[in-house]
């Protein structure tokens, strides 16, 4: 499957030597990027991958079957619905959009085309410690999953990074978590938050998420974008007979100088890099069986409304409902489960 990538940073960077190294039945057809010089060094680690300065440009041109983006947030809705025109499919990072309205505009394209094309990087779903707390919980060996709890700590925010940042960007990831391990929607939320550094423009950096999700279960997500330490991600779901939760992934735990210790990741490229890993190779593989199977579009649009209801909750001091329109049939939950 040739394939094109939008945008070489980080994530971009990430996914095209993946898909270069190590998923089978992919190659990188093209990478795009605004800076054509760091374009140019991924393409060169990537085979002949040809070099576009116009993402648009590329995701036109024949040569390219299916596409990643992985471009900043603003740029994913226009990508997404250019690729929607052309009928090919794309995996767009998260979030699939910056408002809900726009994500709707790409679910609306979606169902108009009739075909699912969207898939959106909510790769926690693929990392194996989630999917196997998700697995637990929806196989009621813990009884019913009544009880959502996520933590997410990143080393440091980015620069310019304020409170609807820390929703839309990082604790997007723990509301798409909480709908897949309750298999729910969020129903309504309420956001605290602190300023833990300081910021002039008085950032909560640090927010807990209270929320109730359909069929009467609650969650509580803890997003802390400047904890210092270190990158950890976790999850619990409790049931009425048991718990299932993640415990931290790598490393030996050492024991010295009567203390334990155990090294803590540094951020996401470490802490989920098997996951991208088999995102991606699930993805061609649903690609290259006709049927895609992860995260859709209307993942990514019900997250992003959970996620405007928290940034006006903070706003205002209030619990704020979750008000989403009926999901369309193209998004059925009858749909192949995401199996690793
Ligand atoms: N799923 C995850 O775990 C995860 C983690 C981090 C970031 N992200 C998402 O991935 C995306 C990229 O993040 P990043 O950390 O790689 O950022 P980055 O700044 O490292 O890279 C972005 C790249 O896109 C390029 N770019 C800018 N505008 C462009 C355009 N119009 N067309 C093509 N390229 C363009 C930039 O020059 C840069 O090289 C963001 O949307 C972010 O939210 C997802």
């Amino acid at each position: 499957m040739p394939v094109g990538v939008v945008g070489t940073g980080g994530m971009g960077g990430m996914h095209a030597r993946i898909l270069h190294h190590k998923v089978a039945g992919a190659r990188v057809a093209a990478v795009s990027d605004v800076d054509t010089e760091r374009a140019g060094k991924v393409a060169e680690e990537c085979g002949s991958a040809a070099i576009f300065a116009d993402a648009g440009e590329m995701i036109r041109d024949d040569a390219v079957e299916a596409v990643v983006i992985a471009s900043p947030d603003p740029t994913h809705a226009e990508l997404t619905l250019e690729c929607l025109r052309l009928g090919k499919p794309v995996l767009c990072e998260k979030p699939l959009a910056t408002s809900p309205e726009e994500a709707l505009g790409v679910v609306e394209a979606e169902v108009e085309r009739g075909e699912k094309l969207v898939q959106v990087g909510f790769m926690r779903r693929y990392d194996p410690q989630h999917v196997d707390v998700r697995n637990t919980a929806t196989s009621g060996d813990i009884g019913q999953p009544v009880l959502f709890k996520g933590w997410h700590r990143n080393a440091a925010s980015p620069p310019g990074a304020d409170s609807g940042w820390v929703v839309i960007n990082s604790a997007i990831h723990d509301l798409d978590s909480a709908r897949w391990m309750l298999d729910g929607e969020i129903e309504e939320v309420f956001v605290r938050g602190l300023d833990t550094t300081g910021s002039p423009d008085g950032e909560f950096d640090l927010q807990l998420i209270q929320f109730s999700v359909s069929g009467g279960r609650l969650g509580i997500i803890e997003v802390y974008v400047d904890a210092g330490y270190g990158y950890e991600v976790g999850v619990e779901v409790v049931g009425t007979r048991g718990t299932a939760y993640t415990a931290p992934p790598t490393g030996a735990v050492i024991r010295l100088e009567r203390a334990y210790s155990q090294g803590v990741e540094d951020d996401w490229l470490e802490r989920f890099e098997p996951a991208y890993t088999i995102q991606l190779q699930g993805w061609i593989e649903a690609l290259n069986n006709g049927q895609l199977n992860g995260p859709d579009a209307w993942d990514g649009y019900a997250a992003l409304v959970a996620a405007e209801a928290c940034i006006a909750s903070i706003r205002s001091g209030n619990p704020k409902t979750v008000s989403q329109p009926e999901r369309p049939a193209l998004y059925s939950r009858e749909a192949p489960e995401v199996v690793r």
